[in-house]
């Protein structure tokens, strides 16, 4: 096993760099392709598939598990349309874990479970198709999407073999995930079969060591596993990511005409937050989601804090929608409302996972509601980005392309808490009007300065709000996170993440320790605050609005016609590190624009400015001299772009 990513320091490289030279290894302009802070005036997230908004539809999985089948689906499927949702936006029909019945020997071609299926018997021998399925589903105004591994063997064969429909025959028909596959399957799926989304799960690069019963059994072939949720050391980032990275080049291989959605699913692991967002157009966060109210709050802070690693074409991904279920049902529409505004204003995929035959006109309503769809769907695509936090209450910001804001106001405990919103919360000036439109009601209302609300547990009042910008010509970066891609966020070692809520999780229950911080993805780059969660400050001078990231980062920033930037820069008071002076470089289509004088821990902020007219892509990089040491936060401090 490779270990973990730890990139070799400046002068490692450098000199290494040297050596390939001077053995003629390499060209001379390689040494600053080799250079991971230059700047290369593009951007560098994903830009392939289809997912301008994030995605909305339904899946199979949080419904019926397994045990799918036609007309569960074509059922949902009609509901989507019959009740208006698909014109709203829902046009994902996703099939997860449960369709597939063999691959066929020795050709390799998978089968379908025509049990299930019966539309997919298309022809003799084994040569089953979902054509007419996807034919259907697209003559119905929707889309398709399929499900597969990227290992040899699937998630429900390797930790829920009890559920329905497992893979059938010896162990090679068995090994019907991708792994030695992948231009074959993918081949079969989008070019053959019409699909237009499919979903990649790791299940089978985890849990198949020798060790494991499944394979001391003789029931699968070993894979030694790749991933270990438990400890970043033990997972082979590098190995997971090139993994994936095949299956992103065979999609756009098949699929020439770029219509197409690629689903990571990772659930978090492999420091995935790095790089998910360079492959994939929606990117899981973590483990899966159940219909418990503890278990949503860990996905939605999987996701709360990661607003600048997403945007259009690569979102972030904490699972499916549980409204209809558990803590969210027809008898629980509090705690649904809230889960829903919450994945909607977070720009996560709005997928359901709920038997639609079974739904109330209440929760059709609640999915079709058109100011939290409009909310999720806002063109610019900037993720909320959290103005306020606490375990108990929370408050999240989304600027929309109008230059409104969407506000969630979230009651995550049992008590009932007193909020107040400020006009600063939203970037608004506190001395003039805001108007507030409740996407729950429709009322309006108008406040100067701050506004009380009392919300009942596990409420959220969510609004659409107007105002007069602090930042009348412009917006701040931490305001546009959509623009934004850490292409480099600073971290070296990647670290699991304390601040996430950690449930009792229902399949585990109290077995053990306890549940550990799992989820790679603490520290980089965030919107508001440091990398660790503080509050942004250089030498005790505050600031509220800015980017906090680690030294030895380098932003992308989409520059979307503005004329200046500006920012007040240096290290943040909560550095660890105190002997190393930071420089920060601002270039515009990789050229050069300003750079500071070199920062020491304690110096007051520097100020920074340039002309950035008819510059496409804006770069932030920051440099720290000396060896690398512990982790060392900068801030950009009012960081903004004005016309
Ligand atoms: C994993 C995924 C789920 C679902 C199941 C299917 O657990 O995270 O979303 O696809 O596999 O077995």
């Amino acid at each position: 096993m490779r270990p973990l990513n730890h990139r070799p320091g400046r002068r490692a490289r450098c000199l290494a760099i040297l050596l390939a030279l001077a053995a003629g290894l390499l060209p001379a302009a390689a040494g600053a392709q080799a250079d991971p802070l230059a700047p290369t005036g593009r951007w560098s997230a994903n830009t392939r598939g289809s997912a301008p908004v994030p995605p909305m539809g339904w899946n199979s999985w949080n419904a019926f598990y397994s045990d799918i089948d036609e007309e569960k689906v074509m059922a949902s499927a009609t509901i989507l349309v019959d009740s208006g949702l698909a014109a709203r936006g829902y046009r994902y029909v996703n099939i997860d874990d449960g369709w597939w019945l063999r691959r066929r020997q020795p050709d390799g071609r998978m089968v379908i479970r025509t049990d299930k299926f019966p539309s997919a018997a298309t022809g003799p021998d084994d040569q089953t198709s979902f054509r007419p399925l996807t034919d259907r589903l697209h003559a119905m105004g929707l889309r398709a999407g399929i499900y597969s591994d990227i290992g040899r063997n699937s998630c429900g064969q390797v930790y829920t073999p009890n559920l329905a429909n497992q893979p059938e025959g010896t162990i090679a028909e068995r090994e019907v995930g991708l792994h030695g596959h992948v231009d074959q399957d993918i081949q079969l799926y989008f070019a053959e079969w019409g699909f237009d989304l499919i979903k990649v799960d790791g299940c089978g690069i985890r849990g198949l060591s020798a060790e494991t019963d499944h394979v001391r059994s003789g029931n699968y072939r070993a894979f030694p596993p790749l991933i270990d949720m438990n400890a970043l050391g033990r997972t082979d980032i590098a190995a997971v990511q090139a993994l994936y990275e095949d299956v992103g080049h065979a999609l756009h291989r098949h699929n020439p005409d770029g219509d197409y959605l690629f689903s990571v699913c990772l659930w978090g692991s492999s420091n995935v937050r790095a790089w998910g967002k360079n492959i994939g157009n929606i990117s899981r966060t973590s483990d899966d989601i159940t219909p418990q109210w503890t278990r949503m709050l860990t996905n939605l802070d999987t996701v709360s804090t990661r607003a600048l690693y997403a945007g259009p074409d690569a979102w972030n991904d904490p699972d499916m929608l549980f409204v209809g279920s558990g803590d969210f049902d027809a008898d629980h529409m509090t705690g649904a409302r809230s889960h829903f505004a919450l994945w909607a204003i977070l720009n996560a995929p709005l997928i359901i996972g709920f038997d639609l035959r079974k739904a109330t006109p209440e929760q059709i309503a609640l999915f079709g509601n058109p100011g939290l769809v409009a909310l999720n769907q806002d063109p610019a695509g900037h993720q909320a980005v959290p103005a306020y936090q606490s375990g108990d209450l929370q408050i999240f910001v989304k600027t929309l392309a109008d230059g409104d804001k969407g506000v969630a106001i979230f009651n995550r405990g049992l008590a009932p808490v007193d909020a107040q919103l400020s006009a600063r919360h939203l970037k608004f000036r506190d001395d003039d009007e805001v108007i507030l439109t409740d996407l729950w009601t429709g009322d309006r209302q108008t406040f100067t300065g701050e506004v009380p609300f009392r919300l009942e547990p596990r409420e959220t009042r969510v609004f659409r709000a107007s105002g007069q910008r602090v930042l009348p010509d412009g917006l701040y970066v931490s305001e546009q996170p959509g623009d934004v891609n850490p292409a480099e966020d600073g971290v070296r070692t990647p670290q699991h993440d304390p601040a996430i809520h950690r449930g009792v999780i229902g399949w585990q229950g109290t077995r053990g320790s306890g549940e550990h911080p799992q989820y790679g993805g603490f520290g980089g780059a965030q919107a508001d605050r440091s990398p660790f969660g503080e509050p942004l400050r250089i030498a005790g001078v505050r600031f509220d609005t800015g980017i906090g990231v680690l030294a030895n980062s380098r932003l992308e920033v989409r520059n979307r016609g503005f004329a200046r930037f500006s920012a007040r820069v240096g290290i943040d008071d909560s550095a660890g590190t105190r002997d190393r002076p930071v420089t920060f470089f601002l270039y515009g289509d990789g050229r050069l624009l300003a750079r500071s004088q070199p920062q020491r821990f304690g110096a007051a902020p520097q100020a920074m400015t340039a002309d950035i007219t008819g510059v496409s892509m804006v770069e932030m990089v920051v440099r720290a001299d000396g060896e690398p040491g512990g982790p060392l936060p900068v801030v950009w401090g009012d960081a903004a772009l004005v016309r």
